[in-house]
């Protein structure tokens, strides 16, 4: 029997991800974005009774990281509040959540990547929002399954690897801090994970609820990453080859404090759902090569 899954957020990175994914046979992916706005309790009930999904993904969310620090109402309606009104949707009609979450629900003072169990510290309005969403839908009750991930970048317009690749582009100063620890996280592979966790939930049942971590490995600075980018764009031939220069957190004041350490560990995933997130190098590689095709193709 086909089962339904309701993908809420549907031009986020992650659920353009998740449209080009490869779903089972038996699973039929519906999307929903900005035409229904999940901070209306009534319109997101209406929907997931129409629907009547088996799983409903959330991967909408306010993520303007430094906006957030003035317009904390936004945030945290969007954050806090939408993710309410889903859990309690999910609720009536018996569906699973698979929510999205991230390191910044951490302050980043830990010397090691974090684990599910250590204590959120949020320190951001953006992380704050996060925590209040995963703290309430956990309140609810709901069968649950929250990822936490960190840095997602994809093709897609608006994510940091696009916004890197058009400063190449136009040889403007690329720069990145090597005293902030990160893991980039492939929206694809996100996805992928997503639609196994989607196809295995009626096998795995509550064993598989909680909180887990999903991000790109190792660990690597904002530097390493965005000097990753450059260097295998150029060799792609996506952008010229350029010099990204080392700097540090200090230098860069913004609004929004983030994390020092945003490692999360990700052995939890694995041992409960068999699920590993991919070599952040091999991903982004994947990633750069789509791109690369896709410009000849559009050549
Ligand atoms: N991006 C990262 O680096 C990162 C890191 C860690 C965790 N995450 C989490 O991963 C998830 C997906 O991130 P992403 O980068 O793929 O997101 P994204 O590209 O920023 O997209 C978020 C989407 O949510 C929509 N949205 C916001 N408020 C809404 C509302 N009230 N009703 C309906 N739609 C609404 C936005 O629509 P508009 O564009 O029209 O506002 C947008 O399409 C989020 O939960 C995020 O917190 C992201």
């Amino acid at each position: 029997m086909s089962r339904t899954v309701l993908v809420l957020g549907k031009d986020s990175q992650v659920a353009r991800a998740l449209r080009d994914a490869a779903w089972p046979a038996d699973i039929k992916p519906f999307y929903v974005g900005r035409e229904i706005n999940i901070e209306n309790q009534e319109l997101v009930i209406g929907l997931v009774r129409s629907l009547r999904p088996s799983t409903i993904v959330n991967t909408a969310a306010y993520t303007a990281v430094d906006k957030a620090e003035s317009e904390p109402e936004a945030a945290f309606a969007a954050n806090f509040g939408a993710v309410i009104n889903i859990g309690k949707a999910a609720g009536i009609v018996g569906a699973a959540v698979i929510h999205l979450s991230t390191d910044y629900v951490f302050d980043g003072t830990r010397d090691a990547p974090y684990v599910e169990t250590d204590a959120a510290n949020p320190r951001s309005m953006y992380g704050r929002s996060k925590w209040a969403g995963e703290s309430g839908l956990a309140a609810l009750g709901v069968p649950q399954i929250i990822l936490r991930t960190s840095t997602v970048y994809s093709q897609f317009e608006r994510s940091l690897l696009q916004r890197v690749l058009v400063r190449q582009r136009l040889r403007h100063d690329l720069s990145g801090v090597t005293d902030r620890v990160i893991c980039p996280t492939s929206a694809s592979d996100l996805a992928n994970a997503i639609v196994a966790i989607a196809e295995a939930l009626p096998r795995v049942g509550a064993a598989g609820h909680g909180v887990f971590h999903f991000a790109g490995q190792p660990p690597a600075s904002v530097f390493e990453f965005i000097a990753a980018v450059v260097e295998r764009a150029a060799q792609l031939g996506l952008a010229p080859a350029q010099w990204v220069r080392p700097t540090v957190a200090a230098d860069w004041p913004a609004p929004a404090p983030r994390p020092r350490n945003g490692a999360l560990d990700c052995t939890k995933v694995e041992q409960v759902w068999g699920i590993r997130p991919l070599p952040w190098r091999v991903a982004l590689d994947a990633c750069l090569l789509r791109m690369a095709k896709q410009a000849t193709v559009a050549a």
